[in-house]
């Protein structure tokens, strides 16, 4: 345990370490006072940033919900558009891409084999690029003609985990400094959101303390083989993930699905055999997240007609929530475009806790490995 800081295994000494991932990946690069983001390494000159047409996102697994939760950021803070692809599929799409668009490359390892055959494509097609990787001069990072390192420090267990929480920040700081740069942000608003970055690893701190309770929830349901993972809009690919982490650790069958499709079949699954764990949270100064929210109440009140178990995510000291799920863990209060960062953590705990419950070798999953070099 040497090595592992006193944790039984990597990935929860990982997961433990989001704060200071969070920390060190945003706090130099950006200045309060001056409501300034500095993306030194991206290399892509401001009137290249405002003539862009589209941006396409490519990349693997985790890496790809982190970039389906970057097209939201970026959707918003930056009005551009943005499509967001499996790196496994991208060639076969024939990609319709060109000069004037950019291509974002998001790899923890910046060694994957299909991400790195996707930025080969992009770069041939004419699109500028840029990587959002954690490991200083791998491939990707050198071949891409920008880079955002994500300072996550080296991961170890197979199952990412701060890499993820630190590729939302990094893809936060873009989305702002674009934003910025193509003057739809004010001073006002990109001060207020440096405030909130920079509150971001003290909230993760807060969420860690949840430990105990999800230690609690693998005991009660470890021995369930399906999970369904729900959210809305930004929170949907946080479903994923953390629908992901289960499958990948502990073997248990989930998925990640936008909670407004559950109507649209998978409800007939849902009764006491398949617990339900629902994003919720409400960033109550966001009108758009307070009728989400309301929808997801809503949601909750029909899972529970059919006998679903739910597990919810729910904005801090939300009793509505708490009175109608069967488990809810409380989220820190954030502007909607931040929460997800704070959300993923109980769910990582959650599949660490059921992996070790289940007695299974958390850090190296069968059949995975931590870097896909093979296409
Ligand atoms: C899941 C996981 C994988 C990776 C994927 C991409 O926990 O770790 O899904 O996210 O293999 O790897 P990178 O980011 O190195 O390109």
């Amino acid at each position: 345990m040497a090595d592992q800081g006193g944790f039984p295994h990597h990935m929860i000494k990982e997961i433990f370490e989001q704060a200071r991932a969070l920390h060190d990946t945003i706090v130099p690069r950006v200045s309060l006072d001056e409501a300034a983001v500095q993306l030194r390494e991206v290399r892509i000159n401001p009137e290249e940033l405002r003539a862009l047409r589209r941006i396409n996102i490519v990349a693997s697994g985790t890496s790809r919900h982190a970039g389906m939760a970057g097209q939201y950021m970026i959707l918003e803070l930056a009005g551009v558009q943005v499509d967001v692809d499996y790196a496994s599929e991208f060639e076969y799409s024939n990609p319709l891409i060109g000069p004037g668009e950019l291509t974002i490359l998001i790899t923890q390892s910046g060694e994957t084999a299909d991400t790195t055959a996707a930025l080969r494509e992009a770069k041939s097609k004419g699109s500028r690029t840029i990587a959002i990787s954690n490991v200083v001069d791998s491939t990707i990072a050198r071949e891409a003609d920008g880079v955002i390192y994500t300072h996550a420090g080296p991961e170890i267990s197979i199952a990412s985990t701060k890499a993820f929480s630190a590729q939302m920040a990094a893809l936060f700081l873009f989305a702002l400094h674009l934003g910025q740069t193509r003057n739809k942000v004010s001073r006002d608003l990109a001060r207020n959101y440096i405030r909130e970055l920079l509150a971001l690893p003290d909230k993760t701190n807060a969420v860690l303390r949840c430990a105990a309770e999800c230690e609690r929830l693998a005991d009660k349901y470890h021995q369930v083989e399906d999970f369904l993972f729900l959210g809305r809009a930004i929170h949907y690919p946080i479903a994923m993930d953390g629908a992901l982490k289960l499958k990948e650790v502990s073997y248990v069958h989930a998925e990640g699905y936008p909670t407004g499709e559950t109507k649209h079949g998978p409800n007939a699954l849902i009764d006491e055999a398949l617990p339900v764990v629902i994003i919720a949270t409400c960033d109550r100064n966001d009108p758009a997240s307070v009728v989400r929210y309301e929808q997801n109440v809503s949601n909750i009140k029909g899972f529970k007609k059919q006998s679903g178990r739910v597990i919810a995510l729910a904005s801090e000291g939300d009793s509505e929530v708490s009175g109608l799920a069967d488990h809810t863990i409380f989220i820190p209060d954030a502007p909607e475009l931040l929460l997800p960062i704070l959300e993923i953590v109980p769910l990582q705990l959650f599949a660490y806790y059921m992996a070790v419950r289940r007695g299974l070798d958390v850090d190296r999953p069968r059949n995975l490995v931590k870097s896909v070099t093979l296409e």
